[in-house]
């Protein structure tokens, strides 16, 4: 599996990902002593937050560099690198928590039914990733631009709706206790560079392709297209459209109307 990320320019420009999401923690309410699993913890951050609070945590990712530099953050914080859509522990957690990770995964029915097999009977599952919508506007100049250059389009992000990813949970056994979408538009740290540093930690792999003398002159025109809708106040904005979900594996086989048990 690829690794595109930048672990050191994830913490030192892009900390805003984990600490906008903290209050995902009290939507969780973990209690001291619980088996939580942090699922796409990159940095390790909100893995050491749960940790604080007195849990058996660990923190899995897919990306060598985020756990290498998480192990490095967070000495004794329990790390593993491993797969979101196929992953298995030797022993059952009471919750799984996920910030801003599973827009990155469009198998999502691989990695519903990982989270559910990982569970006790019971056991919450509180997450928040990009909704439909979500950096629309980003997203439409990042594919006017490089189209217009005649370049292949290669979107990494699943933006679900939330009925979508509802519906994704509930054939993998969970049950929904609560489904919310919102607007958080962030304002980017640097006033000028803020669009580009933006693009450069997470649109990576719309460029991947693009010859690297080309680069500058197409994030240019993605800035050109986006001043007018996104630069305000003296800086950039990212137009974030987030969802959190709360559920809770099934505590028995649920059965549908018809009297088939769900998978
Ligand atoms: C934007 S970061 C969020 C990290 C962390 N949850 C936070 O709040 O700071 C997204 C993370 O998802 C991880 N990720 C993407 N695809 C994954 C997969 N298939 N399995 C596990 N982790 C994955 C990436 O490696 C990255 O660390």
């Amino acid at each position: 599996m690829a690794d595109n990320w930048d672990s050191s320019l994830y913490d030192d420009r892009h900390a805003f990902v984990w600490k906008t999401s903290a209050d995902l923690i009290d939507l969780l309410a973990p209690q001291p002593g619980e088996r939580i699993l942090d699922l796409g913890c990159g940095t390790g951050h909100l893995t050491a937050q749960l940790a604080a609070r007195g849990v058996e945590v660990t923190g899995l990712d897919s990306s060598l560099s985020m756990i290498a530099q998480a192990r490095q953050n967070y000495p004794k914080v329990k790390f593993t690198v491993a797969d979101a859509r196929d992953f298995r522990f030797p022993e059952p957690f009471d919750a799984v928590m996920s910030n801003a990770a599973l827009h990155w995964i469009a198998e999502a029915g691989l990695v519903a039914t990982s989270i559910a097999a990982a569970l006790k009977p019971g056991g919450r599952l509180v997450l928040e990733m990009g909704v439909l919508g979500n950096i629309a506007i980003i997203l439409e100049a990042l594919e006017g631009v490089l189209s217009q250059a005649g370049h292949k389009l290669t979107n990494p992000w699943y933006f679900p709706s939330a009925a979508e990813y509802a519906t994704v949970l509930e054939q993998a056994g969970f049950e929904i206790r609560s489904v919310a979408t919102f607007e958080r538009w962030h304002r980017l740290e640097h006033p000028e560079r803020g669009m580009r540093e933006w693009l450069e930690m997470f649109a990576g792999t719309w460029f991947a392709e693009v010859p690297l003398e080309e680069r500058e002159s197409l994030v240019r025109e993605i800035e050109i297209r986006l001043r007018p809708k996104l630069y305000c106040d003296r800086a950039w904005w990212a137009d974030y459209k987030r969802l959190r979900v709360i559920a809770s594996a099934a505590r028995l086989p649920l059965r549908t109307q018809s009297g088939i048990p769900t998978p």
